[in-house]
């Protein structure tokens, strides 16, 4: 049996109260309720306030994931930020949660993956961590995609959602653990989710606003097609590298963007739809936040306990992708 070199010590979760349903939407867009459970699977999502920050939900969520696994913020060695929706674009969302932590040693920095994000930040996690550079890792996913998307184009914005997801990682002492990690980009297919206007590239000005560029742009059919193939690939790839079989897999947790998405991955990686995490019809789509909350709501409810093997699967723009196969 494989040794995992790191383990997930704790999680935590933090959801805005807010709640926007269906029905919201059917009075600001030409949608209809049966159009959007339908083609994705979602009822309603959370949105943050305009004054609850990107780091406010961070720092809500790694603060219970701290508590947890009764590890002070003096402890972290680095923290790690998934985020497509940083406070600001420079410094760092991760340097405004680690002063808010009080996380005084630590390294801060964020990682740009979008939706795979927190897949991403658990393999640097874990990289760190074989490294030797340091023992404790805090990896915090925290999105407010209410504020990068266009609310007037209906085929984007009823998807999307805020919240945040963090965890600690720590170096494992016995079989619990990270068992595989399979991170994936293919920047060719960079133009199928962007934000064009509002960088470097184009910086923002009078025609950035104008067309809007500085908002979410999608071709929701090719990305759906990809997030499929490059999904259950991953999956069927971390479960052969943890050295399982897919019906050894006890949950699997794939990134909550459409149902549909969700149903063909758990086809094409084998695993049936009862050893399936799903939450996608209360959140929607809060990019990289959508599996860690995910994973904090299974560890809650019970559906996964000590030794359960879970997969965690997800995609993203980039293109980005990967799976991890976790012991918990
Ligand atoms: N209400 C009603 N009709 C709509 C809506 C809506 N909200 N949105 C689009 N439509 C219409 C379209 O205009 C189109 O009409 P037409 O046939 O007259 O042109 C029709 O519905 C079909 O549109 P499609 O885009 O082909 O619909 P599809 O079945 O592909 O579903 C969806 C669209 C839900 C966006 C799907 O493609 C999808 O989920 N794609 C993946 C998206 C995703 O996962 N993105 C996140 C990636 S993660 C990240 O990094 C942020």
């Amino acid at each position: 049996m494989t040794r995992p070199i790191s383990e997930v010590a704790s999680t935590g979760r933090f959801l805005p109260d807010r709640v926007l349903t269906n029905e919201d939407w059917t009075r600001m867009v030409d949608t209809t309720e049966q159009w959007i459970v339908e083609r994705t699977g979602i009822h309603e999502r959370r949105v943050a306030s305009s004054c609850t920050s990107v780091c406010d939900m961070g720092v809500a969520a790694a603060e219970q994931a701290l508590e947890r696994a009764g590890v002070g913020a003096g402890d972290v060695d680095l923290l790690l930020v998934s985020t497509a929706t940083p406070d600001r674009l420079l410094p760092s969302t991760a340097c405004d949660i680690q002063a808010r932590l009080g996380a005084n040693k630590a390294a801060a920095m964020d990682i740009s993956a979008a939706c795979t994000g927190y897949l991403y930040i658990l393999a640097l996690a874990e990289g760190y961590i074989a490294s030797g550079m340091g023992e404790v890792v805090l990896v915090v996913s925290t999105e407010k995609m209410t504020s990068i998307m266009d609310w007037e184009d209906r085929s984007t914005a009823v998807l999307f959602g805020d919240g945040a997801g963090a965890s600690v990682i720590r170096r494992a002492t016995g079989d619990r653990g990270i068992l595989a990690n399979d991170i994936r980009s293919d920047g060719k297919l960079a133009d199928l989710l962007q934000r064009p206007g509002g960088g470097a590239l184009r910086p923002f000005d009078d025609s950035v606003l104008a067309d809007r560029s500085h908002l979410l742009l999608m071709e929701g059919r090719e990305v759906f097609k990809n997030a499929v193939r490059a999904m259950s690939r991953s999956s069927r790839l971390a479960i052969r590298q943890a050295g399982w079989t897919a019906d050894e897999v006890d949950l699997l947790i794939p990134h909550q963007a459409n149902i549909r998405i969700i149903e063909a991955t758990a086809r094409y990686a084998r695993v049936p739809m009862e050893k399936v995490y799903v939450n996608v019809h209360r959140y929607g789509n809060i990019s990289s936040a959508t599996v860690p909350v995910a994973l904090d709501e299974a560890l809650e409810q019970g559906r996964i306990g000590p030794g359960s093997n879970v997969l965690l699967v997800a995609f993203g723009a980039g293109l980005t992708w990967g799976a991890t196969a976790l012991r918990v």
